[in-house]
């Protein structure tokens, strides 16, 4: 029976909306039932590079570089490695996000508490939390030892880090710009924590984030459950399964408390309209390059020249000075069928982010409609590649 006191105004709460609270609560309930965490520790305890230092763990088409000058010129060896190498950087990647995802989803589930009878969104954020630090572990876990071996130093790992170092690893902010977004995030810590909208409207933000994640991630679990003998599989591969598990079930509470429980709190203020279509333009910002070397990151390749250097003077490429410029320049500044495929999943995430966003009432147009990150193509992007090979070429 739900206690309400006398001259007191009803509350608004989740329980009046009915569909929306079964659906979380269903949620939760099949989420913690196929929680994939006890594998992830599993696969991270077991994990020997040696064991799998051979084999694919990507379909092919998730190499770093594929479909470039390197690519046509790897040998089969060579080819395995910037597969595997794809699967370090990008959950280097995700690795970054996810150290986000857990402060931010306690921030705001430390908003959204704050309003009656939100308990099960905050369960929900809570087991997410702790599954993302597991995913966290065995995506460190491989790429470390992976990079320890084939190269004796860091090229993509980092060492643990707080959210607000950075949450995109390779991008065009300067270092100027990257102060102001740690600052910016700062702000949005104590906005989030404070107000249930924002609280809640990070949720959309998380949602857009992740749609083009999701569309990889897929493919790349599907790598081990299309298997004949799934068993067998490389440990790299499972983990990549295991991941999507996991996180289909964070796309649908981003989807659910984004477009569902956003209407169990009051209206938003000017204020708050304001800072949600502020998260979502950096969102655009952070999404505005994409990478030729690795299909579904939005990173700026020019970041990643020096990297790239290290690999190819590595033993595992051999190359010299001159052949790895050479390469860097051939495969990141030539229009090539890996630069030309990365493109498109640039803008099949702008329509996908699109869609998302459309029925939203707070969102404005500019937003809406993608205008900052529709705003790339492949000539701008090789242009910029162009560009910035040279600054390199006489720095290094
Ligand atoms: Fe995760
Ligand atoms: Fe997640």
């Amino acid at each position: 029976m739900e206690i309400i006191f006398a001259n007191e105004p009803k509350e608004k709460s989740l329980k009046d909306d009915i569909k929306t609270l079964k659906r979380i609560e269903l949620a939760l309930k099949k989420s913690k039932q196929l929680d994939q965490t006890a594998n992830m520790e599993l696969a991270s305890q077991n994990f020997k590079y040696t064991d799998c230092h051979l084999a694919n763990w990507n379909p092919e088409r998730f190499s770093l570089l594929y479909g470039t000058w390197l690519w046509n010129q790897s040998s089969e060896y060579q080819k395995t490695i910037l597969n595997q190498l794809y699967w370090v950087a990008y959950y280097s990647q995700i690795i970054s996000a996810e150290i986000a995802t857990i402060f931010f989803n306690q921030t705001c589930a430390a908003s959204l508490y704050g309003v009656e009878d939100f308990r099960i969104v905050c369960d929900t954020l809570d087991l997410e939390s702790a599954q993302e630090r597991a995913h966290i572990n065995a995506f460190k876990t491989v790429s470390e030892e992976l990079e320890q071996t084939l190269f004796g130093e860091r090229i993509f790992t980092y060492p643990m880090r707080t959210p607000f170092v950075k949450t995109m690893m390779y991008s065009d902010l300067s270092k100027f710009q990257q102060w102001l977004r740690t600052q910016q995030l700062r702000a949005y810590t104590v906005l989030s924590s404070n107000s249930a909208f924002v609280g809640c409207q990070y949720f959309t933000v998380r949602g857009v984030r992740t749609l083009n994640g999701k569309i990889v991630q897929h493919q790349l679990s599907k790598f081990y459950s299309g298997m004949k003998d799934p068993e067998q599989a490389p440990i790299p591969a499972k983990i990549s399964y295991y991941h999507f598990v996991d996180e289909s079930f964070h796309f649908n509470t981003s989807t659910v408390i984004s477009h569902d429980v956003i209407n169990s709190l009051k209206p938003p203020t000017k204020f708050e309209s304001y800072i949600a279509n502020k998260s979502l333009w950096g969102c655009q910002k952070d999404h505005y390059n994409f990478s030729t070397a690795i299909n579904g990151i939005f990173w700026y390749d020019p970041a990643l020249y020096k990297p790239m250097y290290k690999i190819l003077r590595s033993p595992v490429f051999g190359m010299s000075h001159e052949e790895a410029l050479v390469a860097i320049e051939k495969s990141f500044c030539e229009e090539s069928e890996g630069a030309t495929a990365s493109a498109k999943t640039h803008s099949e995430a702008v329509d996908s982010y699109k869609a998302y966003l459309a029925d939203f009432k707070y969102v404005d147009k500019r937003n809406r409609d993608m205008l900052l990150m529709s705003g790339n193509n492949l000539q701008k992007h090789l242009q910029t590649n162009k560009k910035f090979f040279e600054t390199f070429r006489k720095s290094i």
